[in-house]
């Protein structure tokens, strides 16, 4: 079982709507998906991905096994959680971010937020802005366990029942330029995560 941290590609989309679709009241569609990863050249979605190979039929089982010490063994994929960045001018914002359902209170969450704000410094944002809902106060403590202030509040954000939103911003100073990095790198270590979000550019889904 591998699990790592990479761009989301053009295949990830079914299940990364399925993850949407049971995490906010109004998600995005496959085309606006596809619309960040193949086209905005402002965007840098995420995704942490769990692979694992697949297990062969049973009286095949030996040959298989046999198999596999000369061909690749085929795997299987399961998307865990999912973030998109915009970085416009100097500015980073975080578009969305959730983790799976069946999987959270892992560290996913936390670990797609770290890598963006990593991200962020490298395309050498001032600062990372968000809008959350007032009421979502999971999504308010993990912004601030990572350093976001709330700088004022959106009346009426969200359009499907009117709720405000936070305007949460997390400034890009010096001393977080300083002391982010080796903080991120030592999260990535500790997850066992294999990070090619953060360590590449991106290429097209
Ligand atoms: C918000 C969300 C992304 C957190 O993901 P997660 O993988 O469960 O979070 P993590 O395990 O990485 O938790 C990191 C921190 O977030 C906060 N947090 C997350 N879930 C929490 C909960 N249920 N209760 C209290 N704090 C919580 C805590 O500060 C936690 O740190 P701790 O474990 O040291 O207490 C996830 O709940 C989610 O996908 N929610 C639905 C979508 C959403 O609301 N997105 C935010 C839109 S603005």
């Amino acid at each position: 079982m591998s699990l790592k941290l990479r761009y989301m590609t053009l295949a990830d989309i079914p299940q990364v709507v399925q993850i949407d679709r049971r995490s906010f009241r109004s998600a995005w569609s496959e085309k606006t998906y596809a619309y960040e990863i193949r086209e905005s050249p402002y965007t840098f979605m995420v995704v942490i991905e769990e692979r694992w190979p697949i297990p062969p039929a049973r009286g095949w089982r030996r040959l298989w096994q046999f198999l596999t010490q000369v061909v690749p063994t085929t795997t299987e994929n399961r998307i865990l959680g999912y973030g998109g960045l915009w970085c416009i001018q100097g500015e980073a914002h975080i578009s969305t971010i959730a983790s799976h359902p069946d999987y959270r209170r892992r560290g996913y969450g936390e670990i797609l937020l770290a890598s963006m704000i990593q991200k962020s410094l490298f395309l050498e944002a001032n600062q990372v802005v968000l809008e959350v809902r007032v009421s979502n106060v999971n999504a308010q403590r993990l912004y601030q366990k990572w350093g976001f202030v709330t700088a004022g509040i959106k009346e009426h954000y969200y359009h499907d029942d009117g709720e405000d939103a936070y305007d949460m911003r997390l400034p890009l100073d010096d001393s977080v330029r300083l002391t982010f990095p080796a903080q991120y790198s030592a999260l990535i270590a500790q997850s066992g995560l294999d990070d090619e979000y953060t360590a590449f550019a991106r290429t097209r889904g």
